[in-house]
């Protein structure tokens, strides 16, 4: 049942700690508190590049998942959603790895491209919420969120889940990779596991998310903006409110502002920043600017420091708690989230079942 919440989406989105949580649980050591993956089923020290593909939220979660794995494991990484991958018949690296996700694990594309890179001889790990699926009896590894089951047919709890084992994944191979001394493997671990306290903390603000949910709930369009990491979930953000709210919207890197969409950018197109403080912090900044310069209103989730470089040209701002940049698009993906869902209630539209939408694509 929904345990008292008005909608199964509001009731998985207040699983997002427990759901880390448990998801981490799995995949970390309690005693050496390492992480601990089962044996991959080839050499990461040696890999040469991963593909990654997926579906919808799911594939957004590969994204940042490629940040990661670049940035840290020094990994090559091919990404692209499964509908395209399926036919682009790229070259495969020998004994490649081929890096699968999907919540229900019965995604038809995702589950094409799976059996495309089997044939293709390339080593098939595959990452799900339910493990006893197509998917999963078809791969050579699961390594399984745990995020319980999703029944709203938006994703929530999962996304979070799915970036948890991504980043397990990108600590183990950069430390196959000789490219972490343990202090630093130490640090980012810990990171992960001060992830659900902050994921509470972010529940907390239902309240000032819903005063941002007015100003987008007017609108028609709306634009989504991040850089770097949190791009992806900017992306997240867009296809959410889409979803559930339909009011049109759509995710830019921030760069690529003056490249074009910015052309739309008028009082009634608010503009929703993802700006944790990291190193694109004023990058992102100087495009907020403008964006606001030409009469947008700047709605920003951000922290107590990037609010302070942010207040005099952000209508609203959600203030998150400060958080490595490593860690940032997970909880970032959360008051993005609550936020479609305010817009959503502010609407009146059918939450957990949106019209022509199903929870399991399992037809092309
Ligand atoms: C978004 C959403 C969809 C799914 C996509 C993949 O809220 O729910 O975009 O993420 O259909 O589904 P799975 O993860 O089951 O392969």
């Amino acid at each position: 049942g929904k345990d008292g919440y008005r909608h199964f989406m509001e009731k998985e989105l207040h699983e997002h700690p427990v759901a880390i949580g448990q998801t981490l649980q799995r995949i970390i050591d309690p005693v050496t508190r390492r992480i601990a993956l089962p044996d991959m089923p080839f050499d990461a020290s040696t890999l040469s590049r991963a593909t990654i593909t997926a579906c919808g939220s799911a594939f957004y979660a590969g994204m940042v998942g490629r940040y990661w794995l670049e940035e840290l494991a020094r990994l090559p990484v091919d990404i692209d959603v499964a509908s395209e991958l399926r036919y682009r018949n790229p070259p495969q690296p020998d004994k490649g790895l081929a890096l699968l996700i999907s919540q229900s694990g019965e995604t038809a594309d995702t589950l094409g491209v799976l059996r495309e890179l089997k044939t293709a001889g390339q080593s098939i790990v595959s990452i799900l919420n339910v493990e006893h699926s197509t998917m999963g009896r078809e791969s050579d590894l699961v390594l399984g969120m745990v995020a319980g089951p999703e029944i709203s047919v938006a994703s929530t709890k999962a996304f979070t889940a799915q970036l948890a084992v991504l980043a397990a994944l990108t600590i183990d191979f950069a430390r196959q990779r000789n490219l972490l001394d343990e202090k630093r493997e130490r640090e980012l671990t810990d990171n992960l596991l001060d992830l659900p306290s902050h994921a509470m903390e972010v529940l907390g603000l239902f309240d000032q998310i819903r005063t941002m949910a007015r100003v987008i709930a007017q609108a028609r369009d709306v634009l989504y903006l991040g850089r770097g990491i949190c791009m992806p979930v900017a992306q997240e953000g867009a296809l959410k409110l889409k979803e559930i709210s339909y009011i049109h919207a759509e995710a830019y890197a921030a760069g690529e502002l003056k490249h074009g969409p910015i052309s739309l950018i008028d009082p009634s197109v608010p503009v929703v920043a993802i700006a944790p403080s990291t190193i694109l912090f004023d990058k992102t900044l100087s495009n907020l600017q403008e964006a606001r310069a030409r009469g947008g209103r700047i709605l920003v989730f951000t922290d107590e420091k990037g609010a302070e470089r942010l207040k005099d040209i952000a209508e609203h701002m959600v203030i998150l708690p400060d958080v490595s940049a490593f860690v940032a698009p997970i909880l970032y993906t959360i008051p993005v989230q609550i936020l479609a869902y305010e817009v959503a209630l502010l609407k009146g539209t059918d939450v957990d079942q949106p019209r022509n939408l199903a929870k399991s694509v399992t037809v092309e």
